[in-house]
């Protein structure tokens, strides 16, 4: 069930001055606000937070990064494992005396938790000030002290502009009904974005400096424009990847995604060459428990093409282990189908019963020590591939996107074509390429040689 923002007492009352790296030289000049924001969980929420950055900036609050310089945290939360929510007790734990020593004087939650039934019983365990959902973020705005904002999911504050990269979410929320999934009932039903507006806001960004954009959504490639003119995913693909140097896109849903999204990837320059489709589970039967909508022969299926199409690409997926119900053999059809497949990498999770979902309460529940065990198996088989695939690697040369600057005595954080992450040695900042050449590899990252250029 989703919940309805609380809305606050009254604003904080803030005096407009931005710009302070840290509370004490907020302090010591005068201005009254100063704000944490932490983020758990997808690139969905990161984003969100972006866009919550900007407001306290506009509100003329200094960003700092401990909850000690805070006068206002907002924890921007996941709820899509019970561990999420767990992390984040933690956190409002630590808050809770913080506020009881008067250091930290707000505290808002936001995000998929704050969209949950839930969130109630933390916000009077823990005294929060403030909880908003996935839908009304731009409540914030009233919390910080701006004037009320109109409720926009294509913000007109972008946060991340003139950087280097950028994120743009071209959906939000997800029309599957999957048996383990909270998202649906805090994201609610799908709305898509019109694609004048996305390809607008990616020349926009382009014209200040960014060089990257990743198309965000819970199931991007579900996306059609509102207009009902019947363009699809991999129309938008194509356009954003005309106006933008270097393009990707995540989460995809293996029964949205149309063969000539694959080869697209494969024939236009801008995208990168890495597909993120999760499946879940190798066996048919658990697919079905879990309302995927697809076999595993269809997913094997568009492996296929895009192995085809996207020669070096790289791939990776999400895999649940210990659904209700799972038996012995079902692991065994995923274990068959992490080693046909070739997953350069993985997010493996066990199930986490969250409430409200049909999988809690299924019964027929996987004992923890045997999802522990399989949790394991499906891990080691995928790192032993990834491993393999890396290895083949050393020698090519690459040209690697910077993504993160070095860091002092240490090496910067780049990407290669295929969306593989590359440690090097270079000084070119974020944004740029350096063309180097792999000398070695572990089952996660590259390491690439001196740089040639
Ligand atoms: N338990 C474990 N993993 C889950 N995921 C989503 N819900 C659950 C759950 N209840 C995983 C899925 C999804 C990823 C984002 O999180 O694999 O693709
Ligand atoms: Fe959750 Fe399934 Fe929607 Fe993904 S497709 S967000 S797993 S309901």
């Amino acid at each position: 069930m989703i919940k309805k923002s609380v809305t606050p007492q009254r604003p904080i009352p803030l005096l407009r001055k931005g710009g302070h790296e840290t509370a004490e030289s907020a302090r010591t000049e005068g201005a009254m606000g100063t704000a944490c924001i932490r983020t758990f969980g997808c690139q969905m929420n990161v984003h969100d937070s972006d866009r919550m950055r900007r407001m306290i900036l506009d509100a003329g609050y200094a960003e700092v990064h401990s909850y000690e310089d805070a006068d206002v945290v907002i924890l921007n939360t996941c709820y899509v494992r019970e561990n999420a929510v767990d992390r984040v007790r933690g956190h409002l734990g630590e808050l809770v005396r913080l506020k009881r020593e008067g250091r930290v004087k707000k505290v808002a939650l936001t995000g998929c938790i704050g969209a949950a039934e839930e969130s109630q019983e933390l916000r009077e365990q823990y005294g929060i000030d403030l909880v908003l959902g996935t839908h009304n973020t731009y409540e914030l705005a009233e919390f910080v002290g701006l004037p009320t904002m109109r409720e926009t999911f294509t913000p007109e504050l972008p946060g991340t502009k003139g950087a280097s990269s950028a994120f743009i979410t071209i959906m939000t929320g997800c029309n599957y009904q999957c048996s383990y999934c909270i998202v649906p009932s805090v994201r609610g039903r799908m709305v898509c974005r019109p694609l004048e507006n996305v390809v607008a806001e990616v020349e926009r960004l382009v014209a200040s400096g960014t060089s990257y954009v990743t198309l965000l959504g819970q199931t991007v490639d579900a996306w059609r424009d509102p207009s009902g003119d019947g363009k699809k995913f991999c129309d938008l693909l194509e356009q954003v990847a005309e106006v933008a140097p270097r393009v990707w896109f995540t989460t995809s849903h293996p029964s949205n995604m149309e063969d000539r999204t694959l080869r697209a990837i494969g024939e236009k320059p801008s995208i990168v060459k890495r597909l993120h489709l999760p499946v879940q589970s190798g066996s048919d039967r658990m697919l079905k428990i879990m309302h995927r909508g697809y076999k595993a022969e269809r997913y094997r299926r568009k492996i296929e093409v895009f192995r085809e199409n996207v020669p070096g690409g790289t791939l990776s997926t999400d895999i649940i282990v210990g659904h209700p119900g799972e038996t012995a053999q079902d692991h065994e059809e995923t274990l068959k189908l992490v080693g046909e497949c070739g997953f350069d990498s993985a997010y493996v999770f066990k199930f986490s019963p969250r409430r409200g979902t049909e999988a809690a309460d299924m019964g027929d529940e996987v004992p923890p020590e045997v999802a522990q065990r399989r949790f394991m198996q499906v891990l080691r088989a995928v790192e032993r591939g990834a491993f393999e695939r890396n290895q083949r690697k050393i020698g090519n040369l690459e040209d690697i996107y910077i993504r993160h600057g070095r860091s002092e005595g240490g090496k910067a954080v780049g990407e290669t074509w295929s969306g593989h992450a590359v440690h090097v040695a270079t000084d070119s900042p974020p944004g740029n390429y350096t063309r180097a050449r792999i000398e070695s590899a572990g089952p996660h990252v590259l390491y690439a040689g001196e740089p040639l250029a």
